[in-house]
């Protein structure tokens, strides 16, 4: 499974990189970093809604640090799993 964690500038702005690292730290905590591709990104054009995040082909927007938890749930770990 991929992730990308737009850090952008607008997303960059907004608080990315304590997205990237929630879902690196949730990622640790359920032990699957072996089967997701979490890695960051340049502008998924989705400025105005940032931070913005693509999960496989899905674009996500609006992912603050603390959205990271339930998001993670629904679509990554539900998943791969
Ligand atoms: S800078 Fe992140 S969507 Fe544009």
């Amino acid at each position: 499974m991929d992730i990308a964690v737009c850090v952008g500038t607008c997303c960059y702005l907004n608080g990315s990189y304590d997205t990237l690292k929630e879902f690196t730290s949730q990622a640790d905590k359920a032990g699957i970093k072996d089967k997701v591709n979490l890695h960051a990104t340049f502008c998924l054009e989705g400025c105005s809604q940032s931070p913005s995040i693509r999960i496989n082909e899905e674009i996500i927007e609006g992912v603050t640090s603390d959205k990271v938890a339930g998001i993670f749930k629904k679509k990554v770990l539900d998943k791969v799993k």
